[in-house]
This record gives C-alpha cells, structure tokens and sequence, in this order.
C-alpha cells in the first residue's frame, strides 16, 4: 500500500474499501474483516451507511491495531440541519468503539449549515478526537466559502469521480489549496459499464491488468485516493494490487479523453435529501 500525505502531515492509505449499500451488519462486518485480512488498511464509512458497528466489530475481530487501520466516517445530512453535530460525532465514535476518528467529512454540503457545521468539525479536530476534517461533494465555491469562515483547509474532498468525469478543474483547484481529492464510486456502482470500455479494455490488455486496476491506478497516478467497494475476496485482492507497474503519459492521455461530465449522483448545488 501507498500512501499520500495529508495537509497536516497525516498519513492517508492511497486505496481504502468503501463500505456504502452494506447496510446488513453481519455482511458488513464479513466484507471488513476480509479486506483487513489481505491487506486493506483503511475504511471508509458514513453515519448514514448503518454499518459503523459492524465496521467497529471488524477492526476489533481483526486483531489489527486500530492505530494501524485509517478510519473516516461523516456527518449526515439531518445532523447539520438539526444542528447537533457534535452529538453525531460522540455517536459515530461510540458506534465504531474507537477513541479518535482518523478522518471525519462532511458528508454534503448542506446550504445555509455547512459553514456552521465545520465550525464545529474544527472544534472536534483541535480536540484530538478527529486526526484529520475534511468535506464531501464540496464544489468550489462552498470550498471558497469555508476558506472565507475558517483557517483551517480541509484535509480530503471526496467527490464523484472515474474516468467518465475526471473532475479536472475540481482537482487542479484542490491541488493549489493543499486538499487531497478522494474518488467515490470510481467504477459507477457497477452501473455504467465503466469496466468494459473498449479504451480501457485496450489499456488493460497491454499492461496484463484488469480495466479496474487501469481505473485506481489512473486515479493514483493523479494524486486521488479511490475508494472502490467489493464484498469478493479476488476483486478485493485485484483493487489493492496496482503498484507494481506505471502507466505512461500516453495512457493517462487517452484515459483523460474518455472524460465526458456525466454524474451519476445528484447536482451537487441541488439535492433533496
Ligand atoms: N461521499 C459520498 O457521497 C459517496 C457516495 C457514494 C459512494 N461513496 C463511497 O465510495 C465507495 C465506493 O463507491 P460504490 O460502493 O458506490 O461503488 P464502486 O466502488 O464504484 O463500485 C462497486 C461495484 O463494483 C464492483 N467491483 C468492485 N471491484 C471490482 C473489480 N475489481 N472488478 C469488477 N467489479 C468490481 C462491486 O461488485 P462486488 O461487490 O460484487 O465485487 C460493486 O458492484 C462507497 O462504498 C462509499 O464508501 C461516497
């Protein structure tokens, strides 16, 4: 595993399992368990997943350190808007039975509260109980808005991003301000046939990879952090195992080409939930 450096020095694994649509706790706590057991050193969850227990469970039936294993949930919604942030935190916290979140998000920037919301982030991370505080879905101007608010820059922005939106800007913009860009999703959910693009079907062919190490390595190669979910041993093994060669400009090129804007999630400026 390789890892990246965040803006306060802290240490990121470059590849983590994400663990969103495990809601079934016993599922949840196997699939954790398995990624720890090959090799996976870093989870990302969400209050809203419903399975911070389970990811709790796992870490502790691991055997593994919890200081070794870099851990980031994030404040739902309902939390921002309802204003007890704080206690989402404390809740989080008690259901994973850690002591310290190694990274804690924002997990939507909910207008007229995200502002609000970080202040209280901010007071979490100079606590020591959050190693690292950062946002999600964040476009510019919220990032703007916060800079305005606060001088403490987030750590991580975790946004949608594959190749077929390669949020170029979004990264040139996050590199400049020293926040860390976290890929969601990066295979679509398994929804848009990312996987079996003829373009990275040809990359894949040449390098002897599957197309979904083509995919981490690219977002690697980049400076982002993926955060790919599988609940299958090999594909588990397969999403970890993407340093042991490099792909060439010309590559990178033609993967950068199949960029075409489309989310799959919502307008960042106009959700409902
Ligand atoms: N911040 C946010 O708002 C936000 C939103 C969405 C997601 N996320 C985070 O991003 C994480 C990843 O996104 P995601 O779970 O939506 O989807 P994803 O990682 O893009 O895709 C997961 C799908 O790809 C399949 N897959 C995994 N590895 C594969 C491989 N090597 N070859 C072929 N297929 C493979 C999985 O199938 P199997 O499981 O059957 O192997 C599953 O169907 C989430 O779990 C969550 O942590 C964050």
């Amino acid at each position: 595993m390789k890892n990246f450096k965040l803006n306060n020095g802290l240490d990121i694994p470059s590849v983590g399992l994400g663990v969103f649509r495990l809601e079934d706790n016993k599922e949840a706590q196997k699939v954790v368990e398995l990624a720890l057991s090959v090799g996976y050193r870093r989870i990302d969850t969400a209050m809203v997943y419903q399975n911070e227990e389970a990811v709790g469970k796992a870490i502790k039936a691991s055997g593994i350190a919890c200081e070794k294993i870099f851990v980031t949930t994030k404040l739902w919604n309902e939390n921002q808007r309802k204003g007890d942030v704080q206690e989402a935190f404390e809740e989080s916290l008690h259901k994973l039975e850690l002591d310290y979140i190694d990274l804690y998000l924002i997990h939507w920037p909910v207008p007229g509260k995200f502002v609000e919301s970080w202040k209280v982030l901010e007071k979490i991370y100079k606590s020591g109980k959050a190693k690292a505080i950062g946002v999600s879905n964040f476009k510019r101007h919220h990032l703007e808005e916060l800079k305005k608010a606060s001088d403490i820059i987030p750590a991580v922005n975790q946004v949608e991003l594959r190749p077929y939106l390669s949020q170029e800007l979004e990264l040139e913009y996050c590199d400049k301000e020293g926040i860390v860009l976290e890929a969601w999703s990066p295979f679509t959910a398994g929804k848009t046939g990312l996987l079996k693009d003829e373009v990275l079907l040809e990359i894949a062919e040449r390098y002897a990879k599957s197309t979904a190490q083509i995919v981490l390595r690219w977002s690697y190669q980049r400076g982002v952090i993926t955060i790919p979910k599988s609940s299958h041993k090999q594909r588990l093994e397969e999403n970890i195992h993407i340093f042991d060669f490099e792909l060439t400009e010309s590559d990178m090129n033609k993967i950068a080409q199949m960029n075409v804007n489309k989310r799959i999630g919502p307008d960042l400026d106009n959700f409902d939930f």
